[in-house]
């Protein structure tokens, strides 16, 4: 009965706040609905400052583990109203069972939020977003958000912690591999897509689901590639490298905001006023929710800058983080600031309107159980459908590095295959790290993949070595299939396990004696391919020698193995581009494409020139690199004028052949450089790219057109805009091999 009158009051109490409204107020200017921020208003002046705090507490159920610290009691938590939202648990029948729990028991019945890092697909999974980032096809990349939205929010889950838009430059970070690399103009387009993905236009549409951008903010730069390690750099570095993708992820919509574990410029990120208020709130006008990442808040205890959880707590709220993940300490904390006058009601208040107001542009006040639905979860997830995209973007989301004398495709006709190597016959690496609810039982490894694509070809199995330790003991058997094999197939590469969070590695050569093997077979001469699947770009100069072949495959989700298939048969031409530099030795780390000239550029016969005396400078493979099975050529670059002024532009054209005998796609990339400005300039910058399909034969004309936006930088001053000068404008197929022409930005 009691719960009935308060149900009741809150539809009475949005009736009259609707009806105030409608009568009241004025325009939206300020990008919130009206009629939500009437409602959210309501429930508001309902609650007990209790009941606000539960709205700001996040607790993981026990269904999946994401961090190091459980909480047992998270149920009693839900009855109690004292937690607004739960992640790590998912499932129509079990998120409505926690929801009942929230919207039965407490007193208000205010409904949970049901989080989950669903990154690269729920049950159907896709390639890892450093792999989907390869195949710079933006389009397909909101089609997987969008399918892994589906499934997601068929399975009761209203709140992905995706995109993860981490910019970085650091292969020894592990976490490299669930970003789209060192590129912020790549990253913020990717970004954005992927909201879009998940998003849709309307969080009310049962398909779609809120994001989350991640991880904010300078993440992806920890220290010496340690995972959680301190980030310090300046202002201009933070903006041109690491922030963009963020700031594109919220014009694209999203709605929350997840606080990086480390510290920016002494400051960690979850108190970091700077990052919080005067960036995201204040610069940004970001509408949404900033949620703590796992136990954040506790750890600024550790980080040396609170003196207690009350002290932690202070700092997060007043740095304007609104829902704390795990730690319990707002939970724990926040009444009693308040209490003792520490912090003002009214940030409890601005962070709670936060969280409410996207449980209503869910519509979970309409009706809490909306997503969890029994048949719907059946009926959508791992469906044909889903399986097609996942196939079509793991073709896509693979790079061909080397190729000797067209050694693939191969032919179909071939006798016998031997396929060798720890990823050969393996299911659960190929779903790679954060694979939600994926079932790795469900993947297809590569040797069967090639099996169900050519029953007719003997492909004969050794394992060879396992990814880690020093045992050759399988190489004897290894060698033998090899010796009576057509060509060899070396899957080869690092276990999921070892790229992710707290997986970063001092060495990012192939772990094991899996090189050792691949020279072992490659003293045979017989055509050997290798397939590579890591998450992380590793430093193979050796194989680069060695193989006739080498495919990057990352880890490519469900459908791997018959993808690969398609691929290495030439069903599938790979048209995969690099998005991260492969170093050619560690030591050069950190290396990437848009680096300075430096005021002493190298020059191998000058001494005091910037470069190593050990190693060039060059990497192995540049960032925008990948080969294809035909080959394209690229005619003169024209340009429509060599002038422009900051409100006309200048459209860029070359014609692009393909000159080979497979139809194919290439990514044809756009880099710009400023030559002289008020701070120094990367050589090269990406401004533009375009995939575009050729049949054998084919020529097609690309056309960039170039703004005075795409000149802009944070200038000497910090003001963002272009300065007056010459820009060399640079086309090709990567970032080295490329045409330039020069024109000039006038006054
Ligand atoms: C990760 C986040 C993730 C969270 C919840 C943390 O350890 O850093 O990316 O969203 O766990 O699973």
């Amino acid at each position: 009965m009691k719960i009935f009158k308060n149900k009741l009051s809150i539809t009475m109490i949005f009736a009259s706040a609707l009806l105030i409204q409608a009568c009241t107020t004025p325009s939206n200017k300020s990008g919130y609905d009206p009629v939500i921020e009437a409602k959210v208003d309501s429930v508001l002046s309902l609650m007990t400052l209790d009941e606000k705090i539960g709205q700001l507490t996040l607790y993981t159920s026990d269904m999946d583990q994401t961090g190091a610290f459980l909480r047992p009691e998270y149920k009693e938590d839900i009855r109690a109203g004292e937690v607004g939202a739960i992640f790590n648990a998912y499932g129509a029948e079990y998120t409505r069972e926690l929801q009942e729990m929230a919207v039965n028991e407490t007193r208000l019945g205010i409904p949970l939020l049901f989080g989950y890092d669903v990154v690269h697909g729920h049950r159907t999974i896709f390639p890892m977003p450093l792999a989907e980032a390869s195949s710079w096809d933006l389009d397909m990349m909101e089609e997987t958000a969008r399918v892994a939205a589906r499934e997601a929010t068929a399975e009761g889950l209203h709140w992905t912690f995706a995109p993860m838009v981490d910019v970085s430059r650091e292969p020894r970070w592990g976490r490299i591999v669930e970003g789209s690399g060192e590129d912020p103009y790549l990253g913020a387009l990717i970004g954005a897509a992927k909201v879009r993905g998940f998003q849709g236009d309307d969080l009310r549409d049962l398909h779609t689901m809120a994001a989350t951008a991640k991880h904010f903010a300078a993440y992806g730069a920890a220290k010496a590639g340690r995972d959680y390690h301190t980030t310090d750099m300046s202002d201009r570095e933070l903006r041109e490298v690491y922030l963009p993708p963020f700031k594109a992820a919220i014009d694209a919509g999203v709605v929350s905001i997840m606080t990086s574990f480390n510290d920016l410029n002494g400051v960690p990120a979850t108190a970091n006023e700077y990052l919080f208020r005067d960036i995201l709130r204040e610069e940004w006008e970001f509408k949404g929710f900033v949620v703590t990442d796992y136990t954040a808040i506790m750890e600024l205890l550790y980080h040396g800058v609170a003196e207690d959880p009350a002290h932690a707590s202070e700092l997060a709220i007043k740095a304007g983080i609104d829902m704390s993940m795990q730690d319990g300490f707002y939970h724990q904390n926040l009444a009693q600031l308040v209490e003792e006058d520490r912090i003002s009601e009214r940030l409890i208040n601005e962070a709670t309107k936060n969280v409410l107001r996207i449980k209503f542009q869910l519509g979970l006040f309409d009706d809490p159980f909306r997503y969890s639905d029994v048949d719907r979860q059946k009926a959508e997830v791992m469906k044909d459908e889903h399986l097609e995209i996942a196939k079509k973007m793991a073709k896509r989301s693979v790079i061909l590095l080397k190729n000797d004398d067209q050694t693939l495709p191969l032919s179909k006709n071939i006798q016998t295959v031997a396929v060798i190597g720890p990823m050969a016959d393996n299911q659960r690496d190929m779903i790679g790290s954060w694979s939600a609810a994926g079932d790795w039982s469900k993947s297809v490894s590569l040797l069967e993949g090639l099996k169900n694509k050519l029953p007719d070809v003997n492909f004969v199995y050794a394992k060879g070595a396992e990814t880690t330790g020093d045992d050759r003991s399988g190489f004897r058997e290894a060698l033998r299939i090899a010796r009576n094999a057509d060509a060899i197939i070396l899957a080869i590469g690092e276990n999921y396990w070892m790229s992710g969070e707290a997986a970063s590695k001092v060495d990012i050569s192939l772990p094991g004696v899996q090189e050792e093997l691949a020279l072992e077979i490659e003293k045979l001469g017989k055509p050997t391919i290798a397939v590579l699947m890591n998450g992380r770009p590793l430093t193979i100069n050796t194989l680069d020698e060695k193989m006739d072949a080498i495919l990057e495959a990352w880890y490519l989700g469900t459908t791997t193995g018959d993808a690969l298939a398609d691929i290495l048969f030439g069903d599938y031409n790979p048209s995969g581009k690099l998005p991260v530099t492969f170093p050619a030795h560690l030591g050069q780390v950190p290396i990437h494409y848009d680096m300075k000239n430096t005021g002493r550029p190298m020059d191998p016969n000058q001494k005091y020139t910037s470069k190593y005396i050990d190693a060039p400078n060059e990497p192995l493979y540049v960032f925008g690199y990948g080969l294809s099975y035909t080959t394209f050529d690229y005619g003169a670059l024209s340009l429509s004028s060599t002038t422009m002024t900051q409100s006309d532009s200048i459209d860029v054209s070359i014609e692009v052949r393909n000159t080979g005998k497979y139809a194919g796609e290439e990514v044809v990339q756009l880099y710009i450089q400023d030559k002289v400005g008020s701070v120094t300039r990367p050589v090269k910058e990406l401004k533009g790219f375009e995939k575009i399909h050729l049949e054998s034969g084919e020529t097609k004309v690309v056309v960039f057109t170039i703004t005075n936006d795409d000149l802009k930088f944070y200038r000497k001053n910090m003001t963002y805009g272009s300065e007056a000068g010459e820009f060399v404008v640079y086309v090709g197929g990567n970032s080295r091999d490329v045409q330039s022409m020069e024109f000039e930005l006038l006054e």
